[in-house]
Protein backbone atom coordinates (compact mmCIF):
# COMPACT_ATOMS: atom_id res chain seq x y z
CA UNK A 1 0.00 0.00 0.00
CA UNK A 2 1.56 3.10 -1.45
CA UNK A 3 -0.41 5.42 1.22
CA UNK A 4 2.37 4.64 3.79
CA UNK A 5 5.11 5.83 1.29
CA UNK A 6 5.19 9.29 2.71
CA UNK A 7 5.56 7.85 6.23
CA UNK A 8 9.39 7.54 7.63
CA UNK A 9 9.30 4.31 10.16
CA UNK A 10 8.76 0.64 9.73
CA UNK A 11 5.59 -0.81 7.49
CA UNK A 12 4.72 -4.26 7.76
CA UNK A 13 1.18 -5.99 6.50
CA UNK A 14 -0.76 -8.69 7.21
CA UNK A 15 1.05 -9.30 10.59
CA UNK A 16 -0.32 -12.06 12.87
CA UNK A 17 -0.96 -10.20 16.48
CA UNK A 18 -1.17 -13.77 18.08
CA UNK A 19 2.60 -13.73 19.34
CA UNK A 20 2.04 -10.16 20.82
CA UNK A 21 -0.53 -10.94 22.89
CA UNK A 22 -0.69 -12.51 26.34
CA UNK A 23 -3.82 -14.74 25.30
CA UNK A 24 -1.35 -15.90 22.37
CA UNK A 25 -4.69 -15.77 19.78
CA UNK A 26 -6.31 -13.67 17.02
CA UNK A 27 -5.98 -12.69 13.71
CA UNK A 28 -4.04 -10.33 11.59
CA UNK A 29 -3.34 -6.61 11.66
CA UNK A 30 -3.76 -5.07 7.79
CA UNK A 31 -0.67 -2.82 8.66
CA UNK A 32 1.75 -3.26 11.40
CA UNK A 33 2.93 0.72 11.96
CA UNK A 34 6.28 1.14 13.76
CA UNK A 35 7.33 4.36 13.82
CA UNK A 36 10.42 5.80 15.32
CA UNK A 37 9.95 9.40 16.62
CA UNK A 38 7.07 11.00 17.98
CA UNK A 39 6.70 13.23 14.81
CA UNK A 40 6.13 10.27 12.24
CA UNK A 41 3.47 8.93 14.95
CA UNK A 42 2.11 12.06 14.60
CA UNK A 43 1.75 12.33 10.72
CA UNK A 44 0.68 9.50 10.21
CA UNK A 45 -2.21 9.52 12.58
CA UNK A 46 -3.02 12.74 11.75
CA UNK A 47 -3.13 11.51 8.16
CA UNK A 48 -5.00 8.31 9.03
CA UNK A 49 -7.81 9.99 10.95
CA UNK A 50 -8.05 12.53 7.40
CA UNK A 51 -8.92 9.33 5.83
CA UNK A 52 -11.19 7.68 7.82
CA UNK A 53 -8.60 4.55 8.29
CA UNK A 54 -8.78 3.29 12.08
CA UNK A 55 -5.52 3.08 14.09
CA UNK A 56 -4.74 1.87 17.15
CA UNK A 57 -2.00 1.04 19.50
CA UNK A 58 -0.94 -2.27 20.77
CA UNK A 59 1.13 -2.05 24.20
CA UNK A 60 2.38 -5.41 25.81
CA UNK A 61 -1.13 -6.64 24.44
CA UNK A 62 -1.29 -7.97 28.32
CA UNK A 63 -5.28 -7.16 28.16
CA UNK A 64 -6.73 -7.71 24.44
CA UNK A 65 -8.37 -10.40 23.18
CA UNK A 66 -8.03 -10.04 19.03
CA UNK A 67 -10.63 -11.61 17.69
CA UNK A 68 -9.98 -14.38 14.95
CA UNK A 69 -10.28 -12.33 12.20
CA UNK A 70 -7.89 -9.97 12.36
CA UNK A 71 -8.21 -6.23 12.58
CA UNK A 72 -8.10 -3.42 9.99
CA UNK A 73 -6.10 -0.48 9.50
CA UNK A 74 -3.10 0.40 10.97
CA UNK A 75 -2.00 -0.99 14.50
CA UNK A 76 0.82 0.87 16.17
CA UNK A 77 3.40 -0.20 17.97
CA UNK A 78 5.56 1.73 20.27
CA UNK A 79 8.79 -0.28 20.96
CA UNK A 80 11.41 2.01 19.39
CA UNK A 81 13.86 3.37 22.18
CA UNK A 82 12.44 6.57 22.02
CA UNK A 83 8.70 5.19 22.74
CA UNK A 84 10.21 3.32 26.00
CA UNK A 85 12.66 6.21 27.59
CA UNK A 86 12.76 6.69 31.54
CA UNK A 87 14.32 9.49 33.10
CA UNK A 88 14.56 9.25 36.53
CA UNK A 89 14.43 12.96 38.29
CA UNK A 90 14.45 12.85 41.37
CA UNK A 91 11.35 11.74 42.68
CA UNK A 92 9.92 12.58 39.51
CA UNK A 93 9.54 10.24 36.83
CA UNK A 94 9.10 10.94 33.32
CA UNK A 95 8.17 7.53 31.51
CA UNK A 96 7.51 7.13 27.62
CA UNK A 97 4.12 5.38 26.86
CA UNK A 98 6.16 2.38 25.30
CA UNK A 99 8.12 1.63 28.36
CA UNK A 100 7.45 -1.56 29.93
CA UNK A 101 5.29 -1.03 33.47
CA UNK A 102 6.70 -4.11 35.09
CA UNK A 103 10.22 -3.07 34.23
CA UNK A 104 9.81 0.34 35.69
CA UNK A 105 7.48 -0.93 38.62
CA UNK A 106 10.77 -2.73 39.59
CA UNK A 107 13.25 0.19 38.52
CA UNK A 108 11.19 2.42 40.97
CA UNK A 109 10.81 0.06 43.86
CA UNK A 110 14.90 -0.68 43.47
CA UNK A 111 16.03 3.21 43.79
CA UNK A 112 13.74 3.64 46.63
CA UNK A 113 10.94 5.65 44.73
CA UNK A 114 7.45 4.77 46.39
CA UNK A 115 4.29 4.52 45.32
CA UNK A 116 4.85 2.65 41.69
CA UNK A 117 5.02 -1.22 44.27
CA UNK A 118 1.77 -1.64 44.41
CA UNK A 119 1.58 -1.88 40.95
CA UNK A 120 3.98 -5.09 41.49
CA UNK A 121 3.73 -8.05 38.85
CA UNK A 122 0.94 -6.26 36.62
CA UNK A 123 2.25 -6.75 33.02
CA UNK A 124 1.63 -4.03 30.34
CA UNK A 125 2.96 -0.59 29.24
CA UNK A 126 2.84 2.57 30.85
CA UNK A 127 0.65 4.09 27.95
CA UNK A 128 -1.71 0.97 28.74
CA UNK A 129 -1.92 1.70 32.26
CA UNK A 130 -2.60 5.46 32.13
CA UNK A 131 -5.06 4.38 29.72
CA UNK A 132 -7.37 2.42 32.04
CA UNK A 133 -5.76 2.80 35.26
CA UNK A 134 -3.97 -0.34 36.17
CA UNK A 135 -4.21 -1.43 39.34
CA UNK A 136 -5.47 -3.91 41.59
CA UNK A 137 -6.41 -4.01 45.37
CA UNK A 138 -2.99 -2.54 46.51
CA UNK A 139 -3.72 0.51 44.62
CA UNK A 140 -3.87 2.17 40.89
CA UNK A 141 -1.56 4.21 38.55
CA UNK A 142 -3.26 7.31 39.00
CA UNK A 143 -2.05 7.37 42.49
CA UNK A 144 1.10 8.27 41.09
CA UNK A 145 0.15 10.53 37.78
CA UNK A 146 0.70 13.69 37.75
CA UNK A 147 0.55 14.95 33.84
CA UNK A 148 -0.15 12.60 30.84
CA UNK A 149 1.45 13.93 27.00
CA UNK A 150 -1.43 13.25 25.00
CA UNK A 151 -1.08 12.56 20.99
CA UNK A 152 -4.59 13.38 19.71
CA UNK A 153 -6.20 11.91 16.68
CA UNK A 154 -6.01 14.90 14.74
CA UNK A 155 -1.63 14.59 15.63
CA UNK A 156 -1.91 17.25 17.75
CA UNK A 157 0.37 16.97 21.19
CA UNK A 158 -1.81 18.05 24.49
CA UNK A 159 -0.61 17.57 27.82
CA UNK A 160 -3.43 16.90 30.50
CA UNK A 161 -2.96 17.21 34.37
CA UNK A 162 -4.32 14.42 36.25
CA UNK A 163 -7.52 16.11 37.55
CA UNK A 164 -8.19 16.31 33.65
CA UNK A 165 -7.47 13.17 32.64
CA UNK A 166 -10.84 11.41 34.02
CA UNK A 167 -9.39 8.68 36.07
CA UNK A 168 -11.82 6.15 38.09
CA UNK A 169 -11.89 2.17 38.23
CA UNK A 170 -9.73 0.83 35.49
CA UNK A 171 -11.04 3.72 33.67
CA UNK A 172 -9.89 7.15 32.12
CA UNK A 173 -10.94 9.82 29.23
CA UNK A 174 -7.57 9.04 27.16
CA UNK A 175 -10.31 8.02 25.06
CA UNK A 176 -8.76 7.63 21.14
CA UNK A 177 -5.59 9.73 21.98
CA UNK A 178 -1.99 8.13 22.37
CA UNK A 179 -0.28 8.23 25.27
CA UNK A 180 3.10 9.77 24.48
CA UNK A 181 4.45 9.76 27.92
CA UNK A 182 3.64 10.67 31.77
CA UNK A 183 5.06 11.89 34.43
CA UNK A 184 4.95 10.04 37.43
CA UNK A 185 5.51 12.14 41.49
CA UNK A 186 7.28 9.05 43.41
CA UNK A 187 8.19 9.42 46.84
CA UNK A 188 11.77 9.02 48.27
CA UNK A 189 12.12 6.48 50.91
CA UNK A 190 14.53 3.09 51.98
CA UNK A 191 15.15 0.84 49.01
CA UNK A 192 14.64 -1.97 51.50
CA UNK A 193 11.06 -0.65 52.53
CA UNK A 194 10.19 -0.38 49.11
CA UNK A 195 11.33 -3.61 47.95
CA UNK A 196 9.76 -5.28 50.54
CA UNK A 197 6.80 -3.92 49.70
CA UNK A 198 7.39 -5.06 45.91
CA UNK A 199 8.36 -8.29 46.76
CA UNK A 200 5.21 -8.67 49.31
CA UNK A 201 2.43 -7.71 46.46
CA UNK A 202 4.24 -9.98 43.76
CA UNK A 203 4.40 -12.52 45.86
CA UNK A 204 0.74 -12.82 46.92
CA UNK A 205 -0.37 -12.17 43.08
CA UNK A 206 1.83 -15.42 42.31
CA UNK A 207 -0.21 -17.38 44.93
CA UNK A 208 -3.22 -16.50 44.14
CA UNK A 209 -3.15 -15.78 40.31
CA UNK A 210 -2.66 -18.66 37.74
CA UNK A 211 1.16 -18.09 36.06
CA UNK A 212 2.51 -19.92 33.62
CA UNK A 213 -0.57 -20.21 31.64
CA UNK A 214 -2.45 -17.85 28.77
CA UNK A 215 -4.51 -15.28 29.81
CA UNK A 216 -5.04 -11.77 30.07
CA UNK A 217 -5.55 -11.66 33.51
CA UNK A 218 -8.87 -10.34 35.13
CA UNK A 219 -11.41 -10.70 32.11
CA UNK A 220 -13.74 -8.67 33.98
CA UNK A 221 -14.33 -5.48 36.46
CA UNK A 222 -15.29 -5.65 39.81
CA UNK A 223 -19.01 -4.41 40.29
CA UNK A 224 -19.26 -1.90 43.07
CA UNK A 225 -18.58 -3.89 46.33
CA UNK A 226 -18.44 -6.98 44.86
CA UNK A 227 -15.97 -9.43 43.48
CA UNK A 228 -16.13 -10.81 39.86
CA UNK A 229 -13.76 -13.66 40.89
CA UNK A 230 -15.82 -14.41 43.77
CA UNK A 231 -19.27 -14.03 41.82
CA UNK A 232 -17.85 -16.57 38.86
CA UNK A 233 -16.58 -19.05 41.71
CA UNK A 234 -19.82 -19.17 43.44
CA UNK A 235 -21.08 -19.73 40.86
CA UNK A 236 -19.19 -22.76 39.93
CA UNK A 237 -17.34 -21.95 36.86
CA UNK A 238 -13.81 -22.72 37.95
CA UNK A 239 -12.32 -25.13 35.47
CA UNK A 240 -15.63 -24.47 32.86
CA UNK A 241 -14.46 -24.79 29.30
CA UNK A 242 -15.01 -24.16 25.73
CA UNK A 243 -12.90 -25.42 23.11
CA UNK A 244 -9.06 -24.36 24.07
CA UNK A 245 -10.85 -21.68 26.58
CA UNK A 246 -11.12 -22.24 30.44
CA UNK A 247 -11.62 -20.33 33.70
CA UNK A 248 -8.97 -20.89 35.69
CA UNK A 249 -8.84 -22.99 38.42
CA UNK A 250 -6.34 -20.58 40.42
CA UNK A 251 -8.58 -17.04 39.88
CA UNK A 252 -12.24 -17.41 38.57
CA UNK A 253 -12.03 -14.21 36.82
CA UNK A 254 -9.20 -15.39 34.36
CA UNK A 255 -9.19 -17.20 31.33
CA UNK A 256 -6.50 -19.59 30.62
CA UNK A 257 -5.52 -20.99 26.77
CA UNK A 258 -4.48 -23.57 25.50
CA UNK A 259 -2.65 -24.45 22.25
CA UNK A 260 -5.33 -24.55 19.84
CA UNK A 261 -7.28 -22.35 21.73
CA UNK A 262 -9.44 -19.71 19.30
CA UNK A 263 -10.54 -16.46 19.73
CA UNK A 264 -13.68 -17.22 19.63
CA UNK A 265 -14.20 -20.05 22.57
CA UNK A 266 -12.79 -17.05 24.43
CA UNK A 267 -15.77 -14.93 23.78
CA UNK A 268 -18.37 -17.75 23.69
CA UNK A 269 -17.01 -18.42 27.44
CA UNK A 270 -17.47 -14.80 28.50
CA UNK A 271 -20.52 -15.14 27.65
CA UNK A 272 -21.55 -18.35 29.01
CA UNK A 273 -19.70 -16.77 32.46
CA UNK A 274 -21.59 -13.61 32.19
CA UNK A 275 -25.23 -15.44 31.48
CA UNK A 276 -24.46 -17.60 34.37
CA UNK A 277 -23.64 -14.72 36.91
CA UNK A 278 -26.82 -13.02 35.80
CA UNK A 279 -29.07 -16.04 36.59
CA UNK A 280 -27.26 -16.64 39.43
CA UNK A 281 -26.43 -13.56 41.58
CA UNK A 282 -28.81 -11.03 39.15
CA UNK A 283 -25.30 -9.02 38.27
CA UNK A 284 -24.12 -8.27 35.04
CA UNK A 285 -20.35 -8.61 34.57
CA UNK A 286 -18.42 -5.67 32.58
CA UNK A 287 -15.71 -6.35 30.23
CA UNK A 288 -12.26 -5.26 32.22
CA UNK A 289 -10.25 -6.36 28.59
CA UNK A 290 -10.56 -4.73 25.05
CA UNK A 291 -11.86 -6.91 22.48
CA UNK A 292 -10.61 -5.93 19.08
N1 LIG B 1 -12.09 -14.96 45.06
C1 LIG B 1 -12.76 -16.16 45.07
N2 LIG B 1 -12.54 -17.01 44.04
C2 LIG B 1 -11.71 -16.73 43.01
C3 LIG B 1 -11.03 -15.49 43.00
C4 LIG B 1 -11.23 -14.62 44.05
O1 LIG B 1 -13.51 -16.46 45.98
O2 LIG B 1 -11.58 -17.55 42.11
C5 LIG B 1 -12.28 -14.04 46.19
C6 LIG B 1 -10.99 -13.90 46.99
O3 LIG B 1 -10.88 -14.88 47.95
C7 LIG B 1 -11.12 -12.51 47.58
C8 LIG B 1 -11.93 -11.75 46.54
O4 LIG B 1 -12.56 -12.74 45.73
O5 LIG B 1 -11.86 -12.56 48.76
C9 LIG B 1 -11.08 -10.81 45.70
O6 LIG B 1 -10.10 -11.55 44.96
P1 LIG B 1 -8.61 -11.06 44.79
O7 LIG B 1 -8.04 -10.75 46.13
O8 LIG B 1 -7.89 -12.04 43.95
O9 LIG B 1 -8.71 -9.67 44.03
P2 LIG B 1 -9.56 -9.30 42.74
O10 LIG B 1 -10.45 -8.19 43.13
O11 LIG B 1 -10.17 -10.49 42.10
C10 LIG B 1 -8.00 -7.44 41.83
C11 LIG B 1 -7.69 -7.02 40.42
C12 LIG B 1 -6.53 -7.83 39.88
C13 LIG B 1 -5.33 -7.68 40.78
C14 LIG B 1 -5.74 -8.13 42.19
C15 LIG B 1 -4.62 -7.99 43.20
C16 LIG B 1 -9.76 -6.36 39.28
C17 LIG B 1 -10.86 -6.78 38.37
N3 LIG B 1 -8.87 -7.27 39.58
O12 LIG B 1 -8.44 -8.79 41.76
O13 LIG B 1 -6.22 -7.30 38.63
O14 LIG B 1 -4.24 -8.44 40.32
O15 LIG B 1 -6.84 -7.32 42.65
O16 LIG B 1 -4.22 -6.67 43.34
O17 LIG B 1 -9.72 -5.18 39.69
C18 LIG B 1 -6.28 -7.41 36.26
O18 LIG B 1 -6.68 -6.24 36.31
O19 LIG B 1 -6.06 -8.00 35.20
C19 LIG B 1 -6.07 -8.09 37.52
C20 LIG B 1 -5.75 -9.36 37.58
Amino acid sequence: MNWFSEFAGRIEHDVPLSPLTWFKLGGCARHVYRPAEEEQLARMVGRAHGDDIPTRVLGAGANVLIRDDGVDGVVVRLDDAVFQKVEYQGERVIAAGGADLMRLTRECARRGLAGLECMAGIPGTVGGAIRMNAGGKHGAIVETVSSARLLTPEGDVEVLRVEQLGFGYRRSAVGPRIVLSAELQLRQDDPRRVLARYEDIWERKKTSQPFGENSAGCVFKNPPGESAGRLIDEAGMKGESIGGARVSREHANFIVTRKGATADDVLRLMDRIRQTVRRQSGIELELEIDIW
